[in-house]
């Protein structure tokens, strides 16, 4: 096949990972700036490479013409929580969305591989509109925690190092911190509520300091330059004494302030 043909191919896949990947963006976005806690931590995606998917065809016996449908991961979109509990949020979430449609999953989390991989795996329909019209492609969906994600990655670069001879002491090791990494994550949902509301409340803190620095700007614009002036070194202090109460208090006074002066400008 030529490359020209190559490109052709891999456009929409290009397309719907972008498109994907700004829309789990999109989701952390909207979450944090709701002060709530996102079950997605991070997001990434990739397009297969043309070496990787030959490979495939390889091993697979895979007729070129069957590319798009037999390779269900060209598109691939990996998704990073916290909690083993978050996983199973995010599935619900894209099974309840109307821009794409389950083709088929795996719950590795539950069911680990013989390697000692955890990860939840959805295969997508999604789809993109090209200069072509519009195209239902294929997207591949892992989601894992972060614990499970760096298992994942060191036995990967193993297995690549060792290509399909890794040795069964180094399998054994990774057989062993898989274990440890089922315990981690374990451990760490212990300890979910007590770690959602230190995160929840550096969240409210990190929102109220923008609406206070927000209201100041639009003081300066109205307000004489000494009140200012005063009203930015009790800002300072009161950050200091690092009480959430007090800077929330802090930012009533000064929208109370602003409403005045917009009631004096009527
Ligand atoms: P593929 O031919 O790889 O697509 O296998 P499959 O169709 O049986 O899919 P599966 O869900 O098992 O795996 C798909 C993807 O999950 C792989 O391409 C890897 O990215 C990842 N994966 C699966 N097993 C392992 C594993 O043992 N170790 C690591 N690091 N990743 C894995
Ligand atoms: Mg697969």
């Amino acid at each position: 096949m030529e490359i020209q043909l190559w490109r052709e191919i891999l456009t929409p896949y290009d397309l719907a990972v972008d498109e994907l990947v700004v829309k789990f963006s999109h989701m952390i976005k909207e979450y944090r700036q709701k002060g709530m806690y996102s079950p997605i931590e991070q997001v990434t995606g990739r397009v297969k490479t043309i070496s990787s998917i030959l490979e495939k065809v390889q091993k697979k016996n895979i007729s070129m013409d069957e590319i798009t449908t037999k390779i269900e991961d060209i598109a691939g979109i990996r998704i990073i929580c916290q909690f083993v509990e978050d996983i199973y949020k995010v599935v619900d979430i894209i099974r309840n969305r109307s821009d794409m449609t389950i083709k088929s999953e795996k719950d590795y989390v539950k069911n680990q591989k013989d390697s000692g991989y955890r990860s939840y795996h959805l295969i997508i329909y999604y789809n993109v509109e090209t200069s072509q019209g519009c195209k239902k492609i294929q997207a591949e969906i892992q989601i894992r925690t972060l614990a499970m994600n760096f298992w994942a990655t060191i036995e990967h670069s193993l297995q690549y190092k060792y290509r399909y001879n890794m040795p069964d002491s180094i399998k054994e090791r990774l057989m062993a911190s898989s274990e440890a990494i089922v315990i981690l994550d374990k451990e760490m949902s212990s300890v979910r509520d007590d770690i959602m509301d230190a995160q929840n409340s550096f969240n409210d803190k990190a929102n109220v300091v923008a609406d206070i620095l927000n209201n100041i700007q639009n003081l300066y614009k109205v307000a004489n330059k000494r009140e200012i002036v005063k009203i930015q070194d009790e800002f300072y202090s009161i950050y200091k004494e690092n009480d959430l109460e007090q800077l929330k208090k802090f930012n009533k006074q000064l929208d109370i302030i602003a409403e005045g002066y917009r009631a004096q400008g009527l």
